[in-house]
């Protein structure tokens, strides 16, 4: 048994070997290290304007999508759907918290309270595809203007698992 860390979200994941993707942010296995190889001080970074602004629009984004989320897998009718929702939901909340951290922000008070969804399964899951989309693509524009080494490595491993998240979709729509 081997004690790890992921270089985006800095959990540790205890295993005896690293899975494909952290079970917490998303991010592809390339980001885990070894716990002693893990630099402590990995979120202190100096923020740019541009950076701090981008960084609050990443924590808005992600508060919005897991409180839409939770509030998918809060249904009763489809259990299958409604676990896989609850765990995109977790990773978004991941996310928050990363961004949080580096914002030196405390996490939004209301991250973990369920939105309002919008209606059947189909409109919803349409809505996250749309989420993701966007998500993705806003976080390959804050890597491309942001100057901080950090900065660039998490927007872009982010950005990777919000595209994984688009994948989710198009097999959620094979439970509705
Ligand atoms: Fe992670
Ligand atoms: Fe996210």
């Amino acid at each position: 048994m081997k004690l790890y860390r992921c270089r985006i979200c800095g959990e540790t994941y205890l295993g005896h070997g690293v899975p494909t993707e952290c079970p917490f942010c998303g991010a592809d296995a390339e980001y885990f290290v070894l716990t002693e190889a893990y630099p402590e001080d990995a979120n202190d970074v100096q923020l740019t304007e541009v950076e701090r602004a981008d960084l609050e629009t990443s924590i808005e984004l992600e508060t919005s999508n897991t409180r839409f989320y939770l509030a998918m897998a809060a249904r009763k009718d489809n259990p299958k759907l409604s676990s896989a929702y609850k765990r995109l939901a977790k990773i978004e909340a991941e996310h928050c918290s990363v961004f949080s951290k580096l914002a030196k922000m405390p996490k939004p008070a209301d991250l973990l309270e369920p939105g309002t969804e919008l209606g059947g399964w189909d409109a919803d899951i349409d809505e996250s595809a749309r989420r993701e989309t966007r998500a993705s693509a806003l976080y390959v524009e804050f890597a491309g203007r942001a100057t901080s080494p950090r900065l660039v490595e998490v927007w872009t491993a982010v950005s990777r698992v919000e595209a994984t998240h688009i994948e989710l979709d198009a097999i959620a729509k094979r439970y509705v």
